[in-house]
């Protein structure tokens, strides 16, 4: 019989409680988001607390933490601008990504120090990643305080996708092809493993009728 250690959360300091959870919430994919300062200036940073929340309209959330009691750059654009660009980061471009993260002052460009190449958006100011494979232009809907007020969830609706032709035939993201890659606990990354295929046992939401949700 495996034996179970019992950690009831209350109590818990901010360092294990984090420690914890990312360890346990795994894998996690990632998010690199692009925002623009009133400035101008454009800022990347990767969000591994991050997911869809919601498909009518097409909903993502993500939690950003306060770095020393003061506002990370990307939650200050999003507030301030209320727009953000969500891409997608793969394979090829994962040590990019990961340079980003790097806590640079607020008058410094993660783009200029890291030679990030940007593609104009459609509906929002923030460019778009060129290496990531999709691009998910976003603005703010909602921002929610969580707990003690360390975290912010920013609720943001996609107002406009952009998905490489390489990856998107018109009607299917192949995810698989994609390449993306996921967040560990600690200082760990995950590529694609084996993939496991299972038929499909409930419909998509709007997908009344559907069979098969790769046809
Ligand atoms: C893979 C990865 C995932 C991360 N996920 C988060 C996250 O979900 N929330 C958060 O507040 N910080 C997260 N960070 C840390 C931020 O990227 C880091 O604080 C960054 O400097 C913020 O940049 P900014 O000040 O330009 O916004 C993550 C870092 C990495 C490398």
């Amino acid at each position: 019989m495996k034996k179970f250690i019992y950690v009831p959360a209350k109590g818990l300091d901010t360092a294990q409680a984090y420690k914890l959870v990312v360890g346990c919430v795994v894998p996690r994919p990632v998010a690199w988001i692009t925002t623009m300062g009133l400035n101008g200036l454009v800022n990347a940073a990767p969000f591994s607390s991050y997911n869809y929340v919601a498909t009518d309209p097409p909903m993502l959330a993500i939690n950003i933490a306060e770095r020393a009691g003061v506002m990370k750059d990307t939650a200050r654009n999003i507030l301030e601008t209320g727009e953000f660009v969500v891409n997608v980061s793969d394979e090829d471009n994962l040590d990019q990504m990961h340079a980003s993260a790097q806590e640079y002052p607020p008058e410094t460009s993660e783009i200029d120090e890291l030679g990030i190449e940007l593609l104009k958006s459609e509906m929002v100011r923030p460019p778009r990643i060129a290496s990531s494979p999709v691009h998910m232009e976003c603005k703010l809907d909602q921002k929610v305080v969580l707990g003690a007020g360390r975290n912010v969830l920013y609720i943001g609706e996609v107002v406009a996708f952009h998905l490489r032709d390489d990856i998107y035939d018109g009607n299917r993201v192949d995810s698989i092809k994609m390449r993306p890659i996921a967040r560990m606990g600690g200082p760990y990354y995950a590529k694609m493993g084996e993939i496991v295929e299972k038929p499909m046992l409930q419909k998509p939401p709007g997908g009344e009728g559907w069979i098969n949700q790769n046809k």
